[in-house]
Parts: structure tokens; sequence; C-alpha cells
């Protein structure tokens, strides 16, 4: 679905909820990036931190040879960190947004000379057919950062379906995934001291007011982030601050004081859950890290043959 349908069908039902993929134009990627390092935010450093300390594992378990193919854009200092210890004879960055990726393909391809970079545009939430330089090669997924906790369990299990139908038989997915943990470490890394997160989400109604001819009033909405026990999930929202009548799009809404619109949630898993989701999806845990606070868990899986029940 286009922006606009994502938004005004969005709006227009209860509860109110607009797809997070759609924080990411120019500034909600910029904004995200500046998340990245704040002191509340602890994901981003926790994964690097234990891809660090994984990487020559990680090398010996998926053996030489593999192509990696990333589940997202690559420019990261993740993905570097795996092509540094892992060396691909392929690495293939799969996105959605084009000129982002071949930008940061260029990049890598510089860095790592001996790894032939093939970005691929698709949108990789559904099986696709990789390109034709790693038809034959067996293939690493990558998927760090905990994208997959935007997802309920069910699309995320879709999801991990999906993955394991374009990278075929005898794959492996490294795949990070943000740990259940005390409720206040949660809430803060999602509604930090510096206010950074909170523009993050308000920026996607001056998204819809530069994109959509919208007229929101951005004052009268407040960011909201909570922690969900019941669903074990972070959920954001903008909550309307007082009664604010607005158009987008030629369409007419109104919210009431204290309503809201959904727009992230960001799932967390215990270590049971998150074996159990990868199996669910068709993939084998075979070894998984963590860090020392154990705050965030890196797991690596195999594509699972499958058999009838015993
Ligand atoms: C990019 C989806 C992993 O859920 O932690 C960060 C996005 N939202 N702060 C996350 C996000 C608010 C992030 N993911």
């Amino acid at each position: 679905m286009s922006f606009r349908d994502d938004v005004l069908a969005g709006l227009g039902a209860r509860p109110r909820a607009i797809p997070a993929r759609w924080f990411y134009d120019r500034t909600g990627s910029e904004l995200f990036e500046l998340i990245t390092e704040l002191p509340e935010y602890y994901p981003t450093r926790a994964e690097t931190a234990i891809l660090e300390a994984a990487a020559d594992e990680v090398a010996a378990l998926v053996g030489p040879g593999r192509a990696v193919i990333e589940f997202g854009s690559g420019a990261s200092t993740k993905t570097r960190v795996l092509l540094r210890r892992v060396r691909p004879p392929v690495y293939v960055p799969i996105d959605i947004s084009g000129d982002f990726l071949r930008e940061a393909a260029r990049g890598l391809a510089g860095e790592f000379p001996g790894v032939e970079v093939v970005p691929f545009e698709a949108d990789f939430t559904m099986a696709m057919t990789l390109p034709d330089v790693v038809a034959d090669s067996p293939k690493l997924g990558f998927f760090p950062g905990s994208t997959i906790g935007n997802l309920e369990p069910a699309g995320a299990v879709d999801l991990l379906r999906a993955m394991r139908g374009s990278l075929g038989e005898g794959a492996m997915l490294l795949i990070g995934m943000d740990r259940v943990k005390d409720a206040g470490v949660l809430t803060a890394a999602y509604d930090d001291a510096a206010g950074v997160t909170a523009r993050f989400n308000l920026n996607l109604l001056e998204r819809i007011n530069r994109e959509l001819d919208g007229d929101l009033a951005v004052d009268a909405f407040r960011h909201l982030a909570r922690w969900n026990a019941g669903a074990a999930r972070i959920e954001m929202h903008l909550e309307a601050v007082r009664d604010v009548g607005f158009t987008v799009a030629g369409k007419a809404f109104g919210m009431a004081a204290g309503e809201t619109i959904h727009t992230e949630n960001s799932h967390k898993y215990t270590d049971d859950a998150a074996r159990l989701l990868l199996r669910a999806g068709g993939w084998e845990p075979v070894a998984e890290w963590t860090d020392p606070d154990a705050l965030f868990a890196v797991l690596l899986a195999e594509a699972r043959v499958v058999r009838p029940a015993p």
C-alpha cells in the first residue's frame, strides 16, 4: 500500500494506526540514526558488541563460500563487522528504497574489494527470486536491528517463512532480537530525555503535512511510549492533547483529547520465545549470543528440512 492509502485507512480505522515503515523519510531516517546513539537506546550498541564478540564463531559455523543476503539497507557498522569476518564471495543488500541502497552499496564495495556487492531493490516481505549471481550459492541471511520486532508474531512468522523461501534449502539466518527486560529500561529507550524519539514519532505528522497535503497541528499531539506487558511489546502512539480536527488529502478527520494514533510496535522476546518464533518460521536455532546484561540477542538458525511429524 502507498503512504497515502495507509494513512487514510489508518486514520479511518479504530483503533487508529499507521504502519511504522512510514517513519523513514529523509528526516525520519536521520532522526533514527540519532536514536541509535542515545544513552537510553541500548539495542544498537548491544547488538554491535555481540556481533563483534561472536563474529569469529559465526564465521566458523557458517563456513566459507556463503553469499550474505541482508534484509533491509546495509550501510551500518553491523554489516561491516559481519563482512570483515565472514568474507563472503557475494553480498546482496535488499531494500525497497533504491537510491539509498545503491549509495550504501558503492561505499561497501570500495571497502571490501574481495566481496562482490550486488544491491537488490525489492520488497523482502514477500518470497522473491534473488539475483542470478547467488542462484547456486549457499546463503546466509542477515536481519539485524530487531526489525522483526515491528511485526506481530503472526506477521513475523510469515516473514521468516518468506525469507526461508527466498534463501532456499541449506540456508542459514543470523537475526537480532531484542529481549524482554525491566519495563523502566524499555520505556526509557523509547522515550529519551533529549526528546529525539518524540521528534521521530511526531515527524510522521509533519511528513503527512508535507506529502499528503495535510494540515495537522503538530502541537496538538504528544509522543507516548508504553510497555504492553501482555503482548510483550513497546507501543508508540501519538496522543491528541486536545480535541483536534484536520484534513489529509482532502479528507476530514477528528480526534478527541486522549485519543491516539498507534504508530509502532516493537516486540521483545524472551530466550524461549525467540527460539519458538524461529522454529514456527521454519528456522532451526543452532547458536545464540547475548551481551553481558542480556539486553539483546543474536541468533543463528538453519533452514529446517520440513518432514511430516514422526
Ligand atoms: C528499527 C524497528 C528496530 O523498534 O527499536 C527506535 C525503531 N522506534 N525507537 C525499534 C525505533 C523508536 C526500532 N527498529
